[in-house]
């Protein structure tokens, strides 16, 4: 990894590691990837205008998110199925972003249970609801998680169904998985991953453990929660969960201004700008773009934050100057993940010197201050 100087090397070190299923599981997108591509396209378009001869010796990155201070301006998104890139990668993220004060948000399909995380972890963990046909135990999700300490229930709406993700299909990766010759030739071409995923055993999902009654936690059980994922889920069930759950409730994939406003209406304490790294509907608009048009709508106040495509530290400067308090990552950390235990940490503290750098070059002291003034 000493040679990794960004996100893409560390990306493209993931590439050469994995069996090229699970790289293009992590990597992939939906349909024509337009909305994996446009993430970029969009931030990628935005040219920031330099300010000058202003005291940037000491740039402060420390960020505030629903009236908390952060040390950062970063969130680690959730992510299910860690454990198919490096055994026990839910961990290394976990423990490399809470020791840096990053919150980690567990996802409801981590392979990592939320008892073992918050137990192994010190530091701010959020957790990550997939809203499931089963009511009760959805309540028996957000129980746990408060009983755990998770600081901030993450509801994620754009998960009405399973995303079709035209790789996954090449690749035969589908859930339940059904091994093949072809899986057999990629596990023995990449033989340091294979011992490692042979050793640990299938990953489990732990916090979905006995749904529906079934009491198992591996691929099984991950195949019935997503055909259980509850595409009825509506607004008077939005307000049923707001009602149950007394912290901090962030909404992840919201995209539309007016459902932006109604979601603060009805008490949302943050709203979580996502097209899920463009693995769920393709030709939904990037990111940055429905930041943009969101922040308009609700006003200068309302904690937003953003995720999908971020891979620069600048990439957070022009979301913080887009309306976004911080921003969150998902496959940055997670290429990272698939280096090993260390991996993760290198990923961070290279967006990290990006933001320090890009604060810099840029003129702004302090990353907090940064208004839509930064960009051209
Ligand atoms: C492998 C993988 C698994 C994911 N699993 C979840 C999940 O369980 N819950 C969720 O809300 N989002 C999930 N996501 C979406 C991320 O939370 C996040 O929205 C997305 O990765 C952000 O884009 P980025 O990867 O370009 O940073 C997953 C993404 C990836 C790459």
């Amino acid at each position: 990894m000493a040679g990794a100087h960004s996100i893409e090397d560390l990306r493209r070190l993931a590439r050469r590691k994995l069996p090229r299923p699970v790289f293009d599981f992590v990597d992939g997108g939906a349909g024509d990837e337009l909305t994996l591509s446009d993430n970029r396209a969009a931030l990628d378009r935005l040219r920031i205008v330099p300010r000058i001869l202003r005291d940037v010796s000491a740039p402060d990155l420390s960020a505030r998110f629903m009236g908390q201070p952060l040390p950062t301006p970063l969130v680690i998104s959730p992510m299910g199925s860690c454990a198919l890139v490096h055994p026990k990668a839910d961990l290394a993220i976990a423990r490399a972003a809470t020791s840096r004060g990053i919150p980690y948000t567990l996802s409801t399909m981590s392979t990592v249970g939320m008892k073992d995380m918050a137990r192994a972890v010190e530091g701010p963990l959020w957790f990550q609801l997939y809203v499931l046909k089963e009511l009760a135990f959805n309540e028996v999700l957000i129980d746990t998680a408060a009983a755990h300490g998770y600081e901030t229930l993450v509801v994620t709406v754009d998960l009405q169904a399973g995303g079709k993700r035209e790789k996954d299909l090449h690749n035969g990766i589908s859930i339940p998985l059904r091994p093949s010759l072809r899986h057999v030739w990629q596990g023995m071409s990449h033989p340091g991953w294979a011992m490692r995923f042979l050793a640990a055993g299938t990953p489990q999902f732990e916090n979905v453990r006995g749904y529906l009654g079934d009491k198992s936690a591996g691929l099984t059980i991950a195949a019935l929660v997503g055909a259980n994922l509850h595409a009825g889920f509506d607004w008077d069930l939005f307000d049923r969960l707001r009602d149950k759950w007394r912290g901090k409730l962030v909404v992840k994939g919201v995209n539309h201004p007016d459902d932006a406003t109604e979601l603060v209406r009805r008490g949302a304490d943050g709203l979580w700008v996502s097209n899920h790294g463009g693995r769920q509907l393709d030709g939904a608009i990037a990111s940055i773009d429905a930041l943009a048009r969101i922040r308009e709508a609700v006003g200068p106040s309302v904690p937003m934050m953003l995720d999908s495509g971020v891979k620069r530290g600048t990439d957070l400067m022009k979301a913080r100057a887009r309306g976004a308090s911080v921003g969150a990552i998902g496959r940055a950390v997670l290429y990272g993940a698939a280096m090993g235990n260390e991996g993760p940490g290198r990923a961070l503290d290279i967006l990290l010197d990006e933001i320090r750098l890009g604060l810099k070059l840029a003129g702004c002291p302090r990353f907090d201050d940064i208004d839509s003034s930064l960009l051209a």
